[in-house]
């Protein structure tokens, strides 16, 4: 069996469970509450605009959205001492996290990501949104996951849920726009609903 017949089998809420299991927490250090805050923000904010905008395919957009930093994870396992450099360097420098990667590690969390999807055999629909999660327009074939993705990320950023170093908000590209057709208040609309739905989550 593979990872992603894995994935298919347990289900999104079986691996969130896992996810949030507490002991899961009780091991981990701030950064760590923090980047998982951050996922699970994301995951939130994906299911919301599936909701809000009738898209289908909530469910597997949602597992996009919680896994779509793993190459951060990978970093940092594989990595600590070199990453809390590249986290101090993107603090110094003003940089967003990725560009201090690039800087330092000549490659960054999206190309991380891309590298574990094609190891695990991940279907594109949640490769795509891992590799393609900060400039969904740069993917060859752009699809809806990536582009909720970007936005669920950007959103959850605005509205701080689990800072990172340097969680710069990016101007949102016209394909993002295009694809879901959306406007200010639909955008000003979503983060009121995702603080809201935020207060729901404790990992603390
Ligand atoms: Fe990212
Ligand atoms: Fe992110």
């Amino acid at each position: 069996m593979c990872s992603s017949d894995l994935l298919v089998l347990l289900g999104y809420d079986v691996v969130k469970g896992l996810i949030l299991s507490a002991t899961v927490f009780e091991e981990m250090s701030n950064d760590w509450r923090e980047l998982w805050k951050h996922s699970l923000g994301v995951s939130k904010a994906c299911g919301l605009i599936c909701e809000k905008l009738r898209i289908p395919d909530a469910e597997e957009i949602s597992m996009a959205g919680l896994l779509h930093d793993i190459g951060k994870v990978v970093l940092i396992l594989e990595e600590p001492e070199i990453y809390e450099k590249v986290q101090m360097g993107a603090a110094k420098h003003d940089l967003p996290i990725e560009l201090a990667e690039r800087k330092l590690l000549g490659f960054d969390h999206t190309e991380v990501a891309s590298w574990l999807c094609d190891r695990w055999h991940l279907p594109q629909r949640l490769g795509v949104p891992m590799a393609y999660h900060h400039h969904p327009e740069n993917s060859k074939n752009p699809q809806m996951h990536s582009v909720v993705v970007f936005l669920a990320d950007n959103v959850t950023k605005a509205v701080g849920a689990g800072a990172e170093v340097n969680s710069k908000v990016m101007p949102i590209p016209t394909i993002v726009t295009d694809m879901l057709n959306i406007n200010r208040d639909f955008l000003e609309q979503l983060v009121i609903d995702l603080e809201r739905e935020l207060q729901t989550i404790t990992v603390d």
